[in-house]
């Protein structure tokens, strides 16, 4: 553990260089990110990662956003609803900011063939001992609680180097979990590169951007927020739907409003959200409250969440009424996704002698 989190920090201290540099010249750069479409997201998934990504395309670093349909088939049965989720992940990331055009564009991994044939040759430059080693991959196994794993399971994290070198991408805004998977890219980079292309490399090494929003908490101020765990705010909810939400949220005994992570994580995740809504601190937001206790903790929660999210949830709305527009972004996401994978499998082969 101690190896890990010096590892860990090691992470942050880069990502915290990387930040500045992007800032400086955000033309230099490539982000890449990506979602599987397993529904719609909720606001751990706009607090963590969905407002940092809308700031990057913001600052005009080119942006690809990948919706990694493919991986899906890794770990759940279920494969009736992808097209679906697949078209609600882009309602959601419209309405949160992103805003697909030139240098931001949107599409499903499965439909870019061409990136797709990176993973016979990045097959062979790892090793199966390497794939049956990835934390994240084992701790994903027992979370589904697997019976047998399928082999897509192990080699996903490949799949993934695909879906960041196609388009040769140098930043990555990821959550410590996908730490492992960004390791495997660039040792599959840097391997292609000492193999196939010494003296000119093809791909580039990226980097990951970690973000800086702390692990928001489910209301049950106990573990990650996540849909399938039930502690989820959903973006879509209704005003009331969130009310109903928060009134159930757990808290504690004490009476007086204190910031106190360590000690009472439950208000500490309460007040973290709303100075995530109203760019307060917690503390003050705490001693604001103070005697009001969780009534009026609940209560501040409620009104400033619903006002962050009514201008989200009526772009929502808007944006469900409008199918063809949603198709329409995903294919020309498609359409250029290609045009750059069509180049680098084409450059790919003829770093291998297999041009013809
Ligand atoms: N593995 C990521 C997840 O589980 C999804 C993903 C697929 C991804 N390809 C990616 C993330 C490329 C970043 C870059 O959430």
């Amino acid at each position: 553990m101690g190896d890990q989190a010096g590892t860990y920090d090691a992470a942050v201290e880069r990502s915290k260089k990387l930040e500045a540099e992007i800032t400086a010249h955000p033309e230099n750069f490539r982000v890449l990110t990506g979602d599987r479409p397993t529904g719609r997201l909720h606001i751990g998934h706009y607090f963590g990662s969905l407002q940092n990504r809308v700031r990057l395309s913001k600052l005009g670093v080119p942006t690809c956003v990948l919706i990694a349909d493919y991986q899906v088939l890794t770990d759940h049965d279920a494969f009736a609803e992808i097209a679906q989720n697949t078209k609600q992940l882009v309602i959601d990331y419209l309405a949160a900011g992103i805003t697909p055009g030139k240098n931001t564009i949107i599409y499903p991994h499965s439909y870019v063939p061409e990136a797709n044939q990176l993973m016979l040759p990045f097959l062979t430059l790892v090793s199966n001992a390497e794939l049956s080693r990835n934390p994240t991959v084992k701790e994903e196994i027992q979370a589904a609680g697997l019976k047998s794993v399928n082999a897509g399971m192990y080699t996903y994290p490949v799949h993934q180097a695909c879906d960041i070198l196609f388009c040769k991408a140098t930043v990555v805004p990821v959550g410590k979990d996908q730490l492992p998977h960004l390791e495997m890219t660039r040792t599959i980079a840097r391997r292609f590169n000492e193999k196939f292309s010494p003296e000119k490399p093809v791909f580039p090494e990226p980097q990951a951007l970690l973000s800086k929003t702390p692990s928001i908490l489910g209301l049950d101020g106990s573990q990650k927020m996540s849909k399938s765990r039930g502690n989820a705010i959903m973006l879509c909810a209704t005003e009331d739907e969130t009310a109903a939400l928060i009134k159930k949220a757990k808290t504690d005994s004490e009476r007086t409003i204190t910031y106190d992570p360590v000690n009472r994580p439950e208000v500490a995740n309460l007040l973290m959200l709303i100075s995530l809504c109203t760019d307060e601190s917690p503390e003050a937001i705490a001693a604001r409250i103070g005697d009001g206790g969780g009534g009026l903790l609940k209560k501040t929660l409620t009104e400033s969440l619903n006002e962050k999210l009514r201008p989200i949830r009526a772009e929502r709305a808007r944006l469900e009424a409008d199918p063809a527009y949603i198709r329409r972004v995903l294919l020309d996401g498609v359409d250029a996704a290609r045009a750059m994978a069509v180049d680098t499998l084409q450059e790919v082969r003829r770093v291998m002698n297999m041009e013809i």
